[in-house]
């Protein structure tokens, strides 16, 4: 009995001396723990004459539930000491929080837009999935046009519409010009349509998922000077103002006539080399070879198009293009492999 008071007062006087919680821990374990002090005045009970067992259990679990509410109260004690002294410093910096980037294909898409919408041009995005009509055959594209072939352009599965035949995903935004005209019914058209474009095709130029902008402009008198200045002043606002632009000519269903729009190379400023006269490091440049980068194609819209528009092609005429965005930043950037864009890769795409 004389040694289960002793063991109380220490346990006392010990435990308000402590002063960290690590600390009231330890004493935790050396009275109430296994092998604590507790344990071992209970295995002392063999020891005790018969008559005064019950006595000498009482007291011991007595104190048991005494230092386990003491260390408890002492332990809250000391949480609320700890979390009064912490004070906070106002001056010390903030943690920085991580920023994400947009995309470079959001970065043109906003660019190209800002560029048109200066000259009155309505940005426009028709639907990723679109009738086989709008996207070929309303574009003077015959049935047995190459493109129409599912090596070329990817057929979704579900009953096809009476008019408008299967679903495709869009090979490309010129069937935005067809909506285009629906949706206004007569020019002016002054469009700049942006949209997603699936062909099967994977390699440094060519991706499954690509993004194209598409002008289109409709009204009375329109001309290839027109398309020419339009070009121009994309080039030089997009690329720099020292781009020059040419025409050559091509062939699209859909225009006529139809060319392919070149723009001098960034990289080598249209000079095809790079390095200055006969300096030995005078070389052909890699990005362009020749001084002109392909932007993509255009022409004036043929009048079988203005007519699935319900436009007069006698009264009106336009002009579109269609281009590749990805395929301009590489050129403004000199990027030499397109899949750099869907790679995900951090330290590709934090540079812009
Ligand atoms: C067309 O798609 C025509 N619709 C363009 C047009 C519009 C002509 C209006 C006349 C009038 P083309 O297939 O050449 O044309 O594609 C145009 C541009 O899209 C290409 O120059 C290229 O920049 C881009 N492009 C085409 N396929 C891919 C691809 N798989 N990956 C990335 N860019 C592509």
């Amino acid at each position: 009995m004389d040694e289960i008071e002793k063991v109380h007062k220490n346990a006392v006087i010990e435990i308000d001396k402590v002063g960290n919680l690590s600390k009231l821990e330890e004493l935790k374990i050396k009275y109430l723990g296994r092998s604590g002090t507790i344990n071992k005045l209970l295995q002392n009970i063999k020891t005790v004459s018969n008559e005064r067992k019950k006595e000498y259990g009482q007291k011991l679990n007595q104190l048991k539930l005494q230092l386990t509410e003491l260390i408890e109260k002492h332990q809250l004690r000391l949480i609320n000491q700890s979390e009064k002294s912490q004070t906070i410093d106002i001056t010390m910096p903030g943690n920085e929080m991580l920023k994400g980037s947009l995309h470079p294909v959001t970065i043109a898409i906003q660019e190209i837009s800002a560029v048109f919408s200066k000259i009155g041009f309505i940005r426009m995005s028709y639907p990723e999935a679109e009738w086989d009509y709008l996207a070929f055959d309303a574009l003077n594209m015959p049935k047995t046009h190459p493109a129409r072939d599912d090596f070329e352009t990817t057929f979704l599965s579900g009953k096809p519409h009476e008019r408008f035949g299967k679903m495709i995903l869009t090979p490309h935004t010129s069937s935005g010009q067809i909506r285009e005209m629906w949706r206004l019914k007569k020019p002016p058209i002054r469009m700049i349509n942006i949209a997603k474009c699936y062909r099967p095709n994977w390699d440094a130029t060519h991706t499954p998922m690509f993004h194209q902008f598409e002008g289109m402009c409709v009204d009375k008198n329109i001309n290839i000077t027109h398309l020419k200045g339009a070009l121009d002043y994309f080039s030089q606002s997009y690329f720099g103002p020292e781009t020059k632009t040419r025409l050559r000519p091509h062939h699209f269903q859909f225009t006529e006539p139809s060319f392919e729009v070149d723009v001098t190379c960034t990289a080598c400023d249209g000079k095809g080399i790079v390095g200055a006269g006969r300096d030995p490091s005078t070389q052909k440049c890699k990005i362009c070879k020749s001084g002109w980068l392909e932007l993509g194609g255009t022409g004036m819209v043929h009048p079988n198009v203005l007519k699935e528009g319900n436009i007069d092609p006698d009264e009106f005429s336009g002009w579109a293009f269609g281009f590749g965005i990805e395929r301009v930043i590489m050129m403004k950037y000199g990027i030499d492999d397109i899949r750099n864009y869907y790679s995900g890769d951090i330290r590709f795409l934090k540079q812009f």
